[in-house]
């Protein structure tokens, strides 16, 4: 078992000095294809760190030695046995999804969710026989009511869900999602694995964007998945390289070098949120704010109990409607306007035209007044006055 802290494991695990020079970060191993000592006869693999799932290297779609370092991180600070780096965070989702579920198969999903995950769930998976149902999942018993009335192969949560912030309690959902005979799949993103482990309270697999909090620094696009189960990370396996969306040796160099400092940055992204949650919340421009640290957040006191911090993320709906929030997106200085989040620097959006513009007209679509913030790491006080100033 290991004993060693989160940001201990951030920074050391799969990161073992290389052994042939000693450089005490991974190299970024820029390489298709790696020659063999003879027929069926691949060099490394094996040992205890990241080639140990593989007989050795032959062609990096399969493994690589710097996507295989980012792995083993991920699995560490999840707490998964095994994980799996992919190009984006869609791509992961898309494998995960191709691994469980058959033509035939019902699929519940969040009432609220990244844009993207329901438009594959229901754009490109219901094309191929997968049907889905869209379930509060901050209400666990209308997931078992619609799990009595639908069997489902997977239960899909997002917690703290995107836009909206609505909290799912992962252990009350791991109950009853395993009663019914399904998988339950958590998207971390908003959280990182600093802030929350899922495998740990109950859920089956954890799914992130790497892009956002991980990586940190919105300069890199990635996706993983985390897995507690060995069988399944044997299917994930193969699908990661059927299908071949593996994440390249530079971006898993890149998404490491964030994950170093994941810890540290979580602990400022969490504490300047909460700030900015606390005067949009007493604002007189603003109608309502969503925030898990908010002590009237339906979810407050979940969150609390499953996650170490409330994270970066605050939505608010500002008086005035659609025409007011696309208003202050144009009005910031520091908050720059553009999709993604969790990088160092703030963002502000409007899902409605942008992040979940997809989402229109169907059960996931999101409020046309809501304004959401990517809290970052800047001075709290000049993110504070920013937003004092955009709202007028
Ligand atoms: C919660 C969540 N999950 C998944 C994704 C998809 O990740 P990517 O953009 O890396 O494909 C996003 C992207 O915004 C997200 O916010």
């Amino acid at each position: 078992m290991n004993v060693d802290g989160f940001e201990t494991l951030a920074i050391h695990a799969g990161q073992e000095p290389d052994p042939l020079t000693g450089a005490v970060v991974p190299p970024i191993y820029q390489v298709s294809t790696y020659k063999q000592d003879g027929v069926g006869h691949p060099r490394g693999g094996g040992g205890e760190g990241p080639g140990r799932w593989i007989d050795g290297y032959e062609y990096s779609r399969t493994a690589n030695p710097t996507r295989g370092a980012l792995e083993e991180c991920l699995a560490a600070l999840e707490g998964g046995i095994r994980a799996f780096a992919f190009a984006s965070g869609m791509a992961a989702e898309d494998c995960l999804l191709r691994v469980l579920c058959r033509p035939g198969d019902h699929v519940l999903i969040p009432g609220d969710a990244y844009g993207g995950t329901f438009r594959l769930v229901d754009k490109v998976f219901r094309a191929w026989g997968v049907s889905h149902l869209s379930v509060p999942m901050s209400q666990p018993a209308a997931v078992r009511s619609a799990l009595q009335d639908k069997r489902a192969r997977v239960v899909w949560v997002e917690t703290p869900t995107n836009p909206l912030l609505s909290v799912a309690d992962i252990t009350a959902l791991a109950d009853i999602v395993h009663e019914a005979g399904a998988l339950l799949v958590v998207d971390n993103t908003f959280a990182s694995p600093y802030l929350q482990q899922p495998l740990a309270l109950g859920a089956d697999v954890v799914v992130h964007s790497t892009t956002k909090y991980i990586g940190g620094h919105s300069d890199v696009v990635g996706g993983a998945l985390v897995v507690a189960d060995a069988g399944l990370a044997e299917n994930i396996a193969f699908a990661q390289n059927a299908t071949g969306a593996a994440g390249g040796p530079f971006d898993a160099w890149l998404t490491l070098r964030g994950i170093r400092t994941l810890g540290v940055r979580m602990d400022r992204h969490c504490q300047n949120a909460q700030r900015v949650a606390d005067m949009l919340a007493k604002h007189p421009k603003v109608a309502e704010v969503f925030y898990p640290g908010l002590a009237a957040h339906p979810g407050h006191e979940v969150a609390a109990k499953q996650m170490r911090g409330f994270g970066g993320i605050v939505s608010f709906r500002p008086l005035g409607g659609e025409a007011e929030a696309v208003a202050i997106c144009g009005r910031t200085r520091l908050f720059t306007l553009g999709e993604s989040l969790g990088g160092v620097e703030s963002l502000i959006e409007h899902p409605g035209r942008m992040t979940h513009a997809s989402a229109a007209g169907s059960p996931l679509e999101v409020p046309l007044d809501l304004v959401r913030l990517s809290v970052g790491i800047e001075t709290g006080e000049d993110l504070l006055e920013d937003l004092r100033s955009a709202l007028g």
